[in-house]
């Protein structure tokens, strides 16, 4: 059986530089959904799935990402004797999400350079990745675990794949392949090709690769021999490309949960609304003003 799933690598060397001027000071990864940093959501996601160990891989300017995870002692005590336990103990529990261990990116070579920054931290077992750009709003079962579940069965390495519509897969990593029957009503795709941003027209499928990872250890010495592929960057998916056609093999999942494009402007107002109208303290004065809004805008 392979090992389980314990560590998750989350990349977040980015500079951001789509939400300037947001993002001159405060890390992307801090802004927030409603009033939870998008990276929170993440590690999140990989804490409900069992993963306690979080590898984050950063660049300079970026300690303000350890500084929200790290125990906020003073803002604790204060808001205690303010008679605000409620208040305190979501802020404690942050700190009990995950452990987090940063690795620094010292220069900005692409996705799978930033990954195989993490394998002195990882080692060898299997690991998730998890990138924050992606948000997957699930109701209960966590996107990433949805991938390990796969893991578990198969050994293999597991994507999370979605179809986008036509004219959109420049944007993505896009795999194709042969679908089979999972065992347990499913079904997921035996990756057969992989093309990271395929000129338009050119694409194998419309089934893209969204951010979330189950990767073997086996994947470490593919990533290190990866040379520079499209944008002049080093790419996980020519790793992964590598992996598919190994003894290992990779599979695509449609895992269940709406996923959000958080690191496009539109897509991060509309993943703020989605969060917004699920939580019931905020979902009928959201929609009210959602209403009022629309209809001033004509
Ligand atoms: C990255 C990956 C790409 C994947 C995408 C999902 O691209 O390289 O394969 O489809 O994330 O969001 P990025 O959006 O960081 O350019």
């Amino acid at each position: 059986m392979p090992a389980p799933v314990r560590k998750a690598v989350i990349p977040a060397a980015g500079l951001g530089t789509r939400f300037l001027p947001a993002t001159t000071a405060v890390p992307k990864e801090l802004l927030p959904i409603v009033d939870t940093p998008t990276i929170q959501l993440v590690i999140d996601e990989a804490a409900r799935a069992g993963i306690r160990d979080v590898i984050v891989v950063n660049g300079r300017g970026k300690g303000a990402i350890e500084d929200h995870f790290d125990h906020a002692f003073e803002l604790e005590h204060t808001l205690r004797a303010r008679g605000k336990d409620g208040e305190a103990d979501a802020l404690a529990a942050i700190t009990r999400l995950a452990r987090i261990i940063s690795v620094r990116q010292h220069q900005p070579l692409g996705l799978g350079h930033a990954v195989l920054c993490a394998r002195e931290a990882v080692g060898d077992e299997p690991f998730a990745v998890l990138l924050g750009d992606d948000l997957i709003a699930d109701r209960g079962r966590p996107g990433i675990g949805q991938l390990a579940e796969v893991h578990a069965v198969t050994g293999a390495g597991a994507v999370a794949i979605m179809e986008v519509p036509a004219g959109q897969e420049h944007l993505y990593g896009i795999v194709a392949g042969d679908w089979q029957d999972d065992g347990a009503g499913g079904r997921r795709l035996r990756v057969r090709e992989m093309v990271e941003k395929p000129r338009p027209g050119t694409a194998p499928s419309r089934w893209a690769i969204v951010g979330r990872y189950v990767l073997p250890a086996a994947i470490w010495p593919l990533l290190a021999a990866t040379r520079p592929g499209h944008g002049g960057e080093i790419q996980l998916t020519d790793a992964l490309r590598e992996l598919a056609a190994s003894a290992d093999g990779l599979h695509g999942v449609v895992v269940d949960g709406e996923r959000h494009d958080a690191g496009d402007k539109v897509g991060y107002l509309r993943a703020n609304l989605a969060y917004a109208l699920e939580r019931p303290d905020l979902r009928a004065p959201v929609l009210a003003m959602m209403r009022a809004l629309l209809e001033s805008a004509g």
